[in-house]
């Protein structure tokens, strides 16, 4: 088994984070026992990050203990790895506009200790400006207006040493557009405020993605 990044090994093919509550499956999701620890095999086709960094995205910025801005949590899939590689003094507040989803979070959430179910729009920060300051946020709201989505609350909410993850849909954009070309004008809008820390086309584990690794450009 090998560290790839903090908090998460790669055996085989697979990539796999420790559960930080062993004997909990928060999905369908396999684990394996490794020298008395259990861990958890983390899906790249049902999650992006994962997606991402199985087509070898060159860094992985969570740590332990960090606070993390999550817009599009749905039923916490994705998160519920961030949670382990966080570990129980890390927090992740996870921003959903379904009340569907956050009630199929709700459990999960409940069991892992460090999610923050919240039910709001995250084209609207200023409904949720009781979060305190992160260091990292996720966008995976596959709507028309990601980039500018994701700006707004890293704008509210980034600590200034602070990472951005984000996976732009192509499709949510212009299904009329090349995918290649709504990339390159994503890119620019992220790069205005971004420094484009790497970024990988997310196929065949979900088509007409991309996703970029960012960090807030210092003034
Ligand atoms: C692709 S799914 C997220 C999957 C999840 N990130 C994972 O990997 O486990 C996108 C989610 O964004 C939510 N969403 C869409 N528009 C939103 C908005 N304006 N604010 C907050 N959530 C939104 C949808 O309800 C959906 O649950």
């Amino acid at each position: 088994m090998n560290q790839i990044f903090p908090g998460v090994w790669k055996q085989k093919n697979k990539i796999l984070t420790k559960n930080i509550v062993p004997g909990f499956r928060s999905f369908t999701e396999e684990t394996l026992k490794i020298k008395g620890e259990e861990y958890r095999v983390w899906d790249p086709s049902r999650s992006k990050a994962c997606a991402a960094i199985a087509k070898g995205l060159k860094g992985f910025p969570l740590r332990q203990g960090m606070k993390i801005l999550y817009l599009g949590i749905a039923n916490g899939y994705t998160s519920s790895f961030f949670s382990d590689i966080i570990g129980s003094e890390g927090i992740i507040y996870g921003v959903e506009i379904s009340e569907r989803s956050i009630r199929d979070l709700n459990p999960v959430a409940e069991k892992r200790g460090n999610i923050v179910p919240v039910l709001a729009n995250a084209r609207r920060p200023e409904d949720y400006r009781w979060i305190e300051q992160v260091d990292i946020v996720y966008q995976d709201v596959a709507t028309n207006d990601q980039s500018e989505i994701l700006i707004r609350n890293c704008n509210a909410f980034l600590k200034p040493s602070g990472f951005a993850m984000i996976a732009i849909k192509s499709r949510s954009i212009d299904v009329t557009k090349n995918p290649r070309q709504i990339y390159t004008q994503e890119e620019k809008k992220l790069s205005r405020v971004f420094k484009i820390l790497d970024k990988k086309e997310l196929d065949p584990f979900e088509k007409d993605h991309m996703f970029f690794l960012l960090k807030i450009k210092q003034l």
